[in-house]
Order: structure tokens, then sequence, then C-alpha cells
């Protein structure tokens, strides 16, 4: 008897002695130099197990291993995926009865760095970085010198379209110290600056949860001379294209409002096309965007005509202005809920 079929003679009596894999020939261990996660399966399976790892991550053999020494644990990558597989060990024997419910693929998808955040059809969250410094103030001094006038407040009107739902009436009112009283459809808003109250049939209440921040930034429209002084630490975060056009994307935070936003200005214009919010929740960021366009001059102020703002389920609403009027006089009672 050779030394091979000796070994397989061993291997077969293991294997009664309580191997996990009762088998025939070799295990990993026996056939291969540094095996720690796969010890006791057989040999023929390992192979399987690394194409697993490499699809399911989307990368080849070489992201683990030195391709010349495949033994070496030269890469970090290869004692990473070690801790990986007893992870998933651990969570699909913990919550999923052991049925290999979560895999490699649950989390990675394809990727070395799995999503943290859910997506969003058109929304492009990691920017490549510029590879120039580019001071966020040049940009921030074109959109003022694009938008033009600084008005002091605007009155809109115009018409929401909603996927599935019919159209219904828009009216916004706004001043520069972020006071503003909006009608969307059957839905009353108004905002003294800091707190938002819905007004209903029954008078008004604040609007529960984060909805009264929500409309706050769905009806921004970025007045006053200093439009992005609530962000820290703005700073170019890369260059997208949106609808074909180039885009400059400064990255800030608003702290109290629990934000990561991006904003993004057209490249030749300068002006604003698209604001991207990620907001912190306790679980995650949940990313929304809005889209600026159809920008007309309202008493010497570039104002966009077009707003569409698509929420976290991808729903899109589309907003039209039709007229709009700059520095109107309103009385302060307008922000304030009735009694
Ligand atoms: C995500 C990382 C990863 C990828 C990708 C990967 N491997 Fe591995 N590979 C490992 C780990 C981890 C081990 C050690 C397994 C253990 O500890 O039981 C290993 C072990 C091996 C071994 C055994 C080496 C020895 O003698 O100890 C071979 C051979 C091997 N891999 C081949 C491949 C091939 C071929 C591919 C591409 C098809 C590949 N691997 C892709 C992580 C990877
Ligand atoms: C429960 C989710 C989850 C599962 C399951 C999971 N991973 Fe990961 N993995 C992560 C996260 C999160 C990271 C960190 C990514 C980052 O730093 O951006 C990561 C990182 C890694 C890295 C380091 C990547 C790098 O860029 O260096 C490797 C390698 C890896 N995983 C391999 C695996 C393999 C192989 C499996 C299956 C055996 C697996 N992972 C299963 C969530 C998971």
């Amino acid at each position: 008897m050779d030394h091979k079929t000796l070994a397989a003679l061993a291997v077969g009596l293991a294997g009664v002695a309580g191997f996990t894999y009762p088998q025939e020939g070799k295990t990993t261990e026996q056939e291969y130099k540094h095996i720690e996660s796969f010890k006791g399966i057989p040999a023929g399976e390992l192979l399987p197990a690394m194409r697993f790892m490499s699809a399911s991550l989307g990368v080849k053999c070489v992201f683990c291993h030195n391709t010349e020494d495949f033994p070496s644990e030269e890469k970090p990558q290869k004692q990473r995926a070690r801790q990986m597989i007893a992870m998933q060990r651990q969570i699909d024997r913990a919550f999923f009865a052991g049925q290999g419910e979560v895999t490699c693929t649950s989390c990675h998808n394809g990727h070395t760095s799995p999503a943290r955040r859910p997506s969003l059809t058109g929304l492009v969250l990691r920017h490549t970085m510029p590879t120039t410094e580019m001071p966020t103030d040049d940009v921030f001094s074109k959109f003022l010198k694009a938008r033009g006038a600084t008005l002091k407040s605007i009155s809109l009107s115009g018409v929401s379209v909603h996927a599935g739902r019919p159209d219904s009436a828009y009216e916004l009112l706004e001043t520069e110290t972020g006071k503003f009283a909006l009608t969307a459809g059957l839905n009353r808003f108004v905002c003294d600056g800091s707190s938002v109250w819905r007004v209903g049939e029954n008078g008004a209440e604040p609007a529960p949860g984060d909805s009264g921040d929500i409309v706050r930034r769905t009806v921004r429209l970025f007045l006053g001379a200093s439009p992005f002084g609530a962000y820290e630490k703005p700073f170019v975060a890369g260059f997208e294209k949106i609808d074909g056009r180039d885009t400059v994307v400064v990255r800030g935070r608003i702290p109290a409002d629990k934000v990561l936003e991006d904003l993004y200005f057209d490249k030749e214009t300068g002006l604003l096309a698209r604001v991207a919010t990620q907001r912190e929740t306790v679980l995650g960021s949940l990313p929304s965007f809005m889209d600026y366009g159809d920008y007309r001059l309202v008493d010497g102020m570039m104002t966009p005509f077009k707003i569409v703002v698509t929420s976290p389920d991808g729903e899109a609403t589309t907003t039209n202005f039709a007229t709009a009027k700059g520095n109107v006089e309103v009385p302060d009672a307008a922000f304030k809920p009735p009694h």
C-alpha cells in the first residue's frame, strides 16, 4: 500500500469517528497547507468554495492570494475572508436554523464593499475624488453670480404630478429667513423659520416625527445672501453627469438636521441642479434627492420652475410652476399656525 492509499483509509476511519462530512478521499487540511476555516471538508470542495467567494465579491483569486503561492498568508483579504466565513456561519446558525440563507452574496452582491444604504436609481453617492483641490467658495460664488438678484421672498404656484395619483395644486410662499407657507393638494404646512406645523381642518399641529423636516427640505429654494451657510466643512467631493450635463458636487453635513448633502452645481451655468440628502437613521443612512431645472428669471433672480423630488422608495413627484413673483409683502401671521 502506498502512502496516498493509507491516508485515504485513515480519513475513511476518521469519518466513522465523527467528521461532519463523511467521505472517501482527503480532507482539505490533508491536501492543502494552511487550512483553518474548511477543516474536515472534502478536499474536492475547496476550489468550488473559492469560486463561490470570488463570484460573490466580483473578484479574481488574486484579490486574496498571491497566485504564485496560494498557501501564503501575505494578503490581509485572505484572513478577512476567514472572519467572514465564521460570521456567515454564526449568522446562519443563530437566525436561519443553519439553512444557508445568508451567504457572501447576501451582503456583497458582486462588490468588495457591501452597500450600506438603500440604493436609488439614478443616484450616485460614491464620487470619484477630484485630483486637484477646488475651493467650495468658488463654486458657491459662481452660483450666487449666476442666480443674480437676492430676493427677500418669493411666491410660486403650479401643479405637482405624482406617479399613480391625481395631479395637485402647489402653492409656495417662502422668505430668505426660512419661513414658508405651503399648500400642496389637501395638505397645508406653515413654518415660522424653525418649527413646522401641519394645518388641518381641526386646526394646526406640529408636523409629527421628521415629516416637518422633510417638508422644510423639499421646499428649500436656497434664497438669501448665504444659502449654503448651514453646511459644516463643505468640500468638493467629485464630478458627476446629470442628464448629460457636467456638474461639480459639493458635500457638506448639517449636524443639527442629521443629514449629509451633496449639492450638484451645473459646471457651465453655475446653477444648482440637484441636492441629494442622506438622512442618518438609527439603522443606517437613507437617501433621497431633488432635481432643479427650467431656470427662469423672477424679478432678477434665476429661479427653478421645475422641481423633481425622488423619495427613498424611488417615487418621484414633479412640480412645474406656472407663475412666480419676487419680494412679495407678507404679514408674519401667514407663517404662524392659525388659532
Ligand atoms: C475572498 C478571498 C478569497 C478568494 C477570492 C479566493 N480565495 Fe482561495 N483561499 C481563501 C482563504 C480564506 C483560504 C484558506 C481557507 C481555510 O482557512 O480553510 C484559501 C485557500 C486557498 C487554497 C489552499 C491553499 C493552501 O495550500 O493552503 C487554494 C489552492 C486556493 N485558495 C485557491 C483559490 C483560487 C484558485 C481562487 C480563485 C478561483 C481563490 N482561491 C479565491 C480566500 C480566497
Ligand atoms: C452580513 C454581511 C456580510 C457577509 C455575509 C459577508 N460579508 Fe464580507 N464584508 C462585509 C462588510 C460590511 C465588509 C466591510 C466592507 C468595507 O470595509 O467597505 C466586508 C468586507 C469583506 C472583505 C474585505 C474587503 C476589502 O476590500 O478588503 C472580504 C475579503 C470579505 N468581506 C469577504 C467575504 C466573504 C468571502 C464572505 C462569505 C464567506 C463574506 N465576506 C460575507 C459584510 C459581509
